[in-house]
């Protein structure tokens, strides 16, 4: 099999990276795709720097095994703690994702933007980086949302827990006036209908996984590696923790079935 034709793999603590999926799925329908969710040890948005590198290097290993060409980090939290460390160390093409400050800040009438994600990724340098790079031309409120990709890892996408969380987490922002909420985490996007309905039908809600998409396609291209053939990729599904409610998730999710297969035990 040439280079072109081998797989990209996508990872993520557990379901959210499938916002970032399904995206890419649908923007390069060629491309053979590997999905790792890292259900066993989700959530990452508590746990120390150290362990979410530990993992990101775990899985990425695990890909590599598998032939991957290229690596997409599906995963704020994991970006922001190891995605600097895994480039150092892996030769081929690894995208990463961070909330979409840019296009809020250009996107926002009222001047405020709020931001929804880990508190792991709120308290990052990489965070801190692209507020003084893009920070300064509004004014940005950074939320952190304990609770809530664990919501969407319990399949809860509306109902009163993810409900009340939210309401806690919007209040704030909309008291100050923001009129574009960014999702900084990859599982929200599952609970756009739920975010929409509290913040009214004029806030602008940004995913940044178009983006994503478009950055893996680019440096697929530029590494002549995008894959050439006409069929349709095929995929499979990974995960590190229990088989029978991750796959039953991941189907709703989707909208289509899914065969899920364990990670292997060293990867785990
Ligand atoms: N989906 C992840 C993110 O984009 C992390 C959620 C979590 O595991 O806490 O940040």
């Amino acid at each position: 099999m040439d280079d072109n034709s081998h797989p990209i793999g996508v990872f993520d603590s557990g379901v959210g990276g499938l916002s970032v999926f399904q995206r890419i799925r649908a923007d390069l329908p060629r491309e053979t795709l590997l999905y790792v969710a890292d259900s066993g040890h989700a959530p990452y948005g508590n746990k120390s720097a150290e362990f979410v590198t530990r993992r990101a290097f775990a899985i990425t290993e695990f890909l590599l095994d598998q032939g991957a060409k290229a690596v997409v980090v599906a995963c704020n939290t994991a970006t922001a703690a190891a995605i600097a460390h895994l480039r150092v160390h892996f030769s081929f093409p690894i995208i990463g994702i961070e909330p979409a400050l840019k296009p809020a800040v250009a996107e926002t009438r009222s001047g405020v933007v709020g931001i929804l994600a880990t508190g792991n990724t709120v308290r990052s340098d990489k965070f801190a980086a692209l507020l003084d790079q893009h920070g300064h031309r509004a004014r940005v409120m950074a939320q952190p949302c304990p609770g809530l990709a664990d919501c969407v890892e319990r399949g809860e996408l509306s109902g009163s827990h993810p409900r009340v969380l939210l309401e806690r987490y919007l209040e704030p922002l909309l008291a100050a006036g923001a009129d574009t909420l960014v999702l900084g985490c990859t599982h929200y996007p599952f609970l756009i209908p739920l975010i929409q309905r509290l913040a009214g039908p004029k806030v602008v809600i940004l995913d940044p996984s178009p983006a994503v998409a478009r950055q893996l396609r680019r440096r697929l291209e530029a590494a002549h590696l995008l894959a050439d053939g006409r069929a349709v990729g095929g995929e499979r599904y990974f995960t590190s923790g229990a088989h029978e409610p991750t796959a039953r998730l991941m189907a709703r999710l989707l909208g289509r079935p899914v065969t899920l297969e364990i990670l292997p035990e060293r990867f785990r």
